[in-house]
């Protein structure tokens, strides 16, 4: 795995949104495969920056996010659905055909993970995969567990993902959904290149565990050790016990 150290968030944010711009100039039919949370807002703020400059072009670029809620509506303010429009597409030329979704309004877990593998088939799998990382080692909501799972699937979320996601619902942890639908480890891993952010002291067990730990689906971002093309740009807080 390649380190690249940053100062601050604000670096972080800069040296990924480079990462993702150089992707997109070099193919702009790409396939970014994308991801929520707090870590990458400040990447999604520079591209949108630069798109404004008039440095980026994204109208031949496919998205495929990592993850949604089930059972939150498309336009409730913390689907990842609304996530990212507000974060992202409604800033940039996208076409809304080519951005895609889990659909976590679909009740049919079955149907709606095997309808987002055929998407991600489809598209020809993903160029580049943005990754944040839980504090638990999780990538997507691929929770710590016995196996990795391959495709999407649908997930019960852990306390420690409640817990850290409730700040996005008013910090009511009776209002964050108890499942979700998430790409598999199987798909992260087909991804051609990875480039995951963290940032701050509480990622740096996350950190050590998936940089030097064993690989085990007990940390599951422990799986990109054996990524031919990932790369991790971090600040020293969150490499701090590497
Ligand atoms: P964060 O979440 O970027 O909000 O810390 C990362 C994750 O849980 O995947």
């Amino acid at each position: 795995m390649k380190i690249i150290r940053a100062n601050d968030y604000a670096d972080i944010s800069r040296k990924a949104a480079n990462i993702l711009s150089a992707q997109i100039i070099l193919k702009p039919d790409c396939v970014l495969g994308l991801a929520t949370g707090g870590t990458p807002v400040g990447a999604y703020q520079q591209l949108v920056e630069w798109y404004n400059k008039g440095d980026l072009d994204f109208s031949g670029v496919t998205t495929v996010n990592l993850d949604e809620y089930r059972g939150l509506p498309k336009d409730h303010p913390e689907s990842y659905w609304s996530f990212m429009h507000r974060h992202l597409f409604d800033h940039v030329n996208i076409n809304p055909a080519r951005i895609n979704l889990p659909d976590g309004t679909n009740p049919d877990a079955d149907a709606a993970c095997a309808q987002y593998n055929q998407i991600i088939h489809s598209v020809g799998g993903i160029d580049l995969q943005l990754l944040g990382l839980g504090p638990n080692g999780h990538i997507g909501f691929n929770e710590p567990g016995k196996a990795f799972e391959l495709e999407t699937h649908c997930v019960d979320l852990t306390e420690a993902t409640i817990e850290a996601n409730k700040r996005f619902f008013d910090g009511n942890e009776d209002l964050v959904p108890r499942q979700a639908y998430t790409m598999g480890i199987k798909t992260i891993m087909q991804a051609r290149k990875v480039l995951v952010v963290a940032n701050g002291l509480a990622k740096a067990k996350a950190v050590k565990a998936v940089v030097s730990g064993p690989v085990t689906p007990e940390c599951p971002g422990s799986i990109l050790q054996l990524h031919p093309d990932c790369t991790l740009v971090a600040d020293e807080e969150a490499l701090s016990l590497l």
